[in-house]
């Protein structure tokens, strides 16, 4: 770089003088596009002086929210993905385009729009609980049950940043489902039990595969500032690197009882919190074991929004054997037919 930023006064003194700038030449008649490209561009560019410099050459990748449909990860980021099993995206969306996303998620939790049997359920207490006793609502497939929600802008960014994180394994990732969250406040009992979320889903043998892989990103978006007080995600470091299944079992008595699964985590693992502000997303694999906490916040709910990419191949595997991840599907964690050992509950103790 020509210049040195030294403080951070500097650094925001700068920033304002571009800021100014893109307003005046905004007032010369730049569309609406324009001016909102530019504001990413300007998020951008304090991204890169904030990192310590530009190269020189003018071809540099801008890394965050860049455009409507884009947001560009790091080569680190994608190395932390694929390494630790989770990774926190701040500020991915901004205030107004989470607030529609929120308008929506309210109606599904109010019953505002009619998702059916076990889709609409608790996943911390067994089916058949009253709703006003749920400390976790959830809803299977928000965007098959609401159409207008697919495509929206939360999908079309999170389709471009679940390409990157799997460019090198030359893999196709499309959306497999979508799924809508809320702990209530003052839940205590609303917890996400430990989990890796292939010990619910069928693995390559159960579903035929020709291709080995089981590539997966699931992104969650924080409707709602999420921390440790309200239940953020927790997860165990490292734990899904082996790519192997732990042993699970039901949280409830059985799976005709309730959807929920369990393994079991050791004291000297490394567990860390996921916090996210709203309007951030993680993004976790699908052999990390993680979970989540209750909410012990006397008045803030905890919305999140799940999107889970896969491999193409993988998804239409799925399909062939009639596994969508709706809760009422036929074909399930207790049904699929590959003779794996984390399904067996004799051997969880
Ligand atoms: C991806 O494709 C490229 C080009 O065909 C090839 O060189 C590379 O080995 C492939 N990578 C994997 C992980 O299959
Ligand atoms: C798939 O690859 C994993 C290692 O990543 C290996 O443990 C497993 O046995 C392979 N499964 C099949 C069906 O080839
Ligand atoms: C939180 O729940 C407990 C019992 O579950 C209740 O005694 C308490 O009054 C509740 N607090 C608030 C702020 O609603």
């Amino acid at each position: 770089m020509a210049f040195n930023i030294r403080t951070s006064a500097q650094l925001l003194l700068l920033l304002s003088l571009i800021h100014f700038c893109s307003a005046v030449w905004c007032g010369f008649g730049a569309s609406a596009f324009h001016r909102h490209s530019y504001k990413y561009e300007i998020a951008s560019l304090q991204n890169n002086l904030l990192r310590g410099g530009d190269q020189d050459d003018s071809t540099e990748r801008k890394y965050g929210r860049v455009s409507q449909n884009e947001y560009f990860l790091t080569p680190d980021q994608i190395e932390a993905f694929h390494r630790d099993g989770c990774i926190t995206l701040e500020h991915v969306l901004t205030e107004e385009e989470v607030e529609p996303l929120c308008a929506i998620f309210d109606r599904f939790v109010n019953g505002g729009v009619a998702v059916p049997g076990k889709d609409f359920c608790d996943m911390s207490q067994p089916f058949g609980t009253p709703y006003d006793e749920w400390n976790l609502v959830n809803c299977m497939l928000p965007s098959r049950y609401f159409p207008p929600l697919q495509n929206n802008i939360y999908e079309r960014i999170t389709n471009h940043i679940a390409a990157q994180l799997f460019q090198s394994h030359n893999h196709t990732m499309v959306k497999d489902y979508d799924q809508l969250l809320n702990k209530r406040p003052n839940r205590t009992a609303a917890v996400f039990a430990w989990h890796q979320d292939m010990a619910y889903w069928p693995g390559v043998e159960a579903l035929h595969m020709h291709v080995n892989t089981t590539a997966t990103c699931t992104f969650s978006l924080a409707l709602d500032d999420s921390d440790e007080e309200n239940g953020c995600l927790r997860y165990v470091e490292g734990s899904g690197a082996t790519k192997t299944l732990r042993p699970h079992r039901p949280v409830n008595q059985n799976r005709e009882k309730g959807h929920a699964l369990i393994t079991d985590v050791r004291d000297d693992e490394p567990i860390r919190l996921a916090p996210a502000r709203k309007g951030s997303i993680t993004i976790h694999d699908e052999y990390v074991v993680h979970g989540s906490g209750g909410n012990n916040s006397p008045r803030r709910q905890r919305r999140t929004y799940v999107l889970a990419y896969r491999a193409q191949e993988i998804v239409e595997a799925e399909r062939r054997i009639g596994f969508t991840h709706s809760h009422n599907d036929q074909v399930n964690w207790d049904t699929f037919e590959d003779g794996a050992s984390h399904r067996n509950p004799q051997k969880t103790k």
